[in-house]
């Protein structure tokens, strides 16, 4: 025959008192203790994100001039065979490839810009920058019937300026502000040019490196 036994039964004395591992049995938070720990929870998370705030910042402020450096001006850049260009100092325009480095991204052959090359001697080129000082257009070289003679010119096509070969300007009145901007350094090495390539201000009347 089956014996069953109640709970008190169990329990000295018949005290029906609840076990402490019973999970079940266990009383629940009080609202104002719960609402104590959610205050603290928010205000922790606040502290983390203006925290963060300042480090976010120094870590771009810390990558930003690799980024600058990326774009490889004022870097030598080597532009063409020596070869390559006219011996009788007729200018050619090449771009100037280099690495770019966007972000996390490095892109191993860009056209950053353009220069005009002119071979003025066994060994000696000159330089300029292909945009316009006026407000940036690319500047042409270009060859003009004038009666019998050939005029050999430089021409901002944008606003009709004319610089002679020596990047000057020879309009009486030009919308240039300046004479075309030379790239002054410039070196022969195992039979190419190299040129260190920069950006100038646009408008201005005095040469001003863009940084
Ligand atoms: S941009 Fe060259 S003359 Fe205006």
């Amino acid at each position: 025959m089956e014996t069953r036994f109640r709970r008190s039964d169990l329990i000295p004395n018949g005290e029906d008192k609840p076990m402490a591992d019973d999970i079940s049995l266990r009383p629940e938070l009080p609202v104002e203790e719960r609402r104590g720990f959610l205050k603290k929870l928010l205000a922790l998370l606040a502290w983390i994100a203006a925290y963060l705030g300042p480090v976010g910042a120094a870590v771009r402020a810390f990558f930003a001039p690799a980024r600058q450096k990326g774009q490889a001006t004022g870097q030598f850049t080597r532009v063409a065979p020596l070869d390559s260009l006219p011996e009788d100092g007729t200018p050619k325009k090449f771009p100037i490839l280099a690495q770019r480095r966007d972000a996390w991204t490095v892109y191993p052959n860009e056209p950053i810009g353009q220069v005009f090359l002119r071979r003025l001697g066994k060994e000696k080129v000159v330089a300029f920058q292909v945009k316009c000082p006026h407000m940036g257009c690319a500047i042409s070289y270009v060859e003009e019937k004038q009666g019998d003679e050939i005029v050999k010119k430089f021409y901002c096509p944008c606003h009709k300026a004319n610089f002679d070969l020596d990047g000057r300007r020879t309009d009486p009145v030009s919308e240039s502000p300046r004479d075309m901007d030379t790239l002054d350094e410039v070196k022969i090495e195992d039979g190419f040019v190299y040129v260190r390539f920069k950006n100038f201000r646009t408008g201005t009347p005095t040469k001003e490196e863009e940084i």
